[in-house]
């Protein structure tokens, strides 16, 4: 099968299509004929050698895809060949096939085209798992999302708002806050003109927000512990902002807050199957009725990895950049 590789880390013109055997298939997973495959940022740090895949795992690129299913493991039951599937991956996404234990696959339902499938898992079940699992927000409560115009960003606004929450968030300029209003966000702050402190506080009335969603880190960490309401908690996915900060501690005691960080990639597959499975009990209904969708930037063959890699990395994209792979 065709599949983007690289042979040694680098910037986006060390990516290439090449043939490379089909993954093997055990018991337990599902053969998926990839029809799109979406990026996501980890990528562009593997690429670059920065975030090796978990043990056991394969090379390729690509943490979510969507597609037709053409092969079912012995012990899977309630999939079969030509399902339109939808899957969390730990890697792989960027070939014309992929294997994935069944509990990290979704149906595709009607109300979503293939592309915006391709963007849905990662993006959403980060969100999820984070927002509103990790973050445990109360009915109502509010709730910060830095980045609101990327991929968790978009897909966190899509499900605070179906959640009932106040969502807040930060974007770069103010073009990209008022697309982030329009998805549904309550307000936003543009990071590019300051500090977001002094708006969320503002915005809440002195309050503070009972959880924020950070893809940033160190560099944001003490402004984000200090617009946290009391008994509010910070949720880390990211760290485009650095690693190491200082806390200040009797801020955490003072307002009982709590410091959480979580990645995906690494779960074990039945904790993926878990997630995939509380994400359905609350949010399929919505899914379904396709009140859930990502937000789609822009959708280039895969053949054009490299140019989609560009626009990632420049910070052109709003929403989910999908590779489309020819059927
Ligand atoms: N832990 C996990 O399990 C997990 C899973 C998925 C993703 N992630 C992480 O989540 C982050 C987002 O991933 P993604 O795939 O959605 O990437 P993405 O689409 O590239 O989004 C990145 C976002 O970061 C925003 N940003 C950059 N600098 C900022 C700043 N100083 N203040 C506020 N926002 C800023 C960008 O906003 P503007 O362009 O508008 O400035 C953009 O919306 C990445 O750090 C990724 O590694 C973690």
């Amino acid at each position: 099968m065709k599949a983007v590789v690289f042979d040694s880390p680098g910037d986006e013109t060390v990516l290439r299509l090449a043939d490379v055997p089909e993954p093997p298939l055990s018991p337990r997973d599902l053969r998926i004929r990839v029809l799109g495959a979406a990026l996501n940022r980890a990528d562009l740090l593997q690429r670059r050698g920065l975030y090796p895949p978990p043990p056991g795992v394969t090379e390729i690129l690509g943490l979510e895809c969507a597609g037709a299913v053409v092969e079912v493991g012995a012990d899977v039951r309630g999939w079969r060949a030509g399902d339109r599937a939808m899957a969390l991956l730990a890697g792989g996404g960027y070939a014309e096939e992929a294997v994935v234990d069944a509990g990290s696959a979704m149906a595709v339902p009607e109300a979503l085209s293939i592309e915006e499938a391709a963007g849905f898992p990662e993006a959403f079940l980060t969100a999820f798992s984070n927002l509103i699992q990790l973050g445990a927000p109360p009915p109502q409560a509010a709730v910060l999302v830095h980045g609101g115009s990327g991929g968790v960003g978009t897909a966190a606004i899509a499900l605070g708002r179906e959640a009932g929450l106040r969502v807040l968030v930060t974007a770069g300029g103010p073009e990209r806050c008022r697309r982030c209003q329009e998805l549904g966000a309550d307000a936003a702050f543009d990071h590019r003109a300051g500090d977001f402190l002094s708006r969320v506080r503002q915005a809440t009335g002195g309050r503070g927000v009972d959880v924020v969603l950070d893809c940033i880190g160190a560099n944001i960490l003490e402004a984000n512990l200090s617009c946290l309401a009391t008994g509010g908690r910070l949720v880390v996915v990211g760290l485009q902002g650095g690693a190491r900060g200082e806390i200040d501690l009797s801020l955490m005691l003072r307002h009982r807050l709590s410091l959480i960080g979580s990645t995906l990639r690494a779960r074990p597959a039945a904790e993926k199957a878990a997630l995939v499975s509380d994400f359905l009990a609350r949010f399929g209904k919505a899914l379904r009725a396709g009140r859930l969708r990502p937000v789609i930037d822009s959708v280039l063959p895969l053949a054009d990895v490299a140019a989609a890699h560009r626009r990632m990395q420049a910070g052109e994209h709003f929403g989910k950049i999908v590779l489309r792979v020819p059927a």
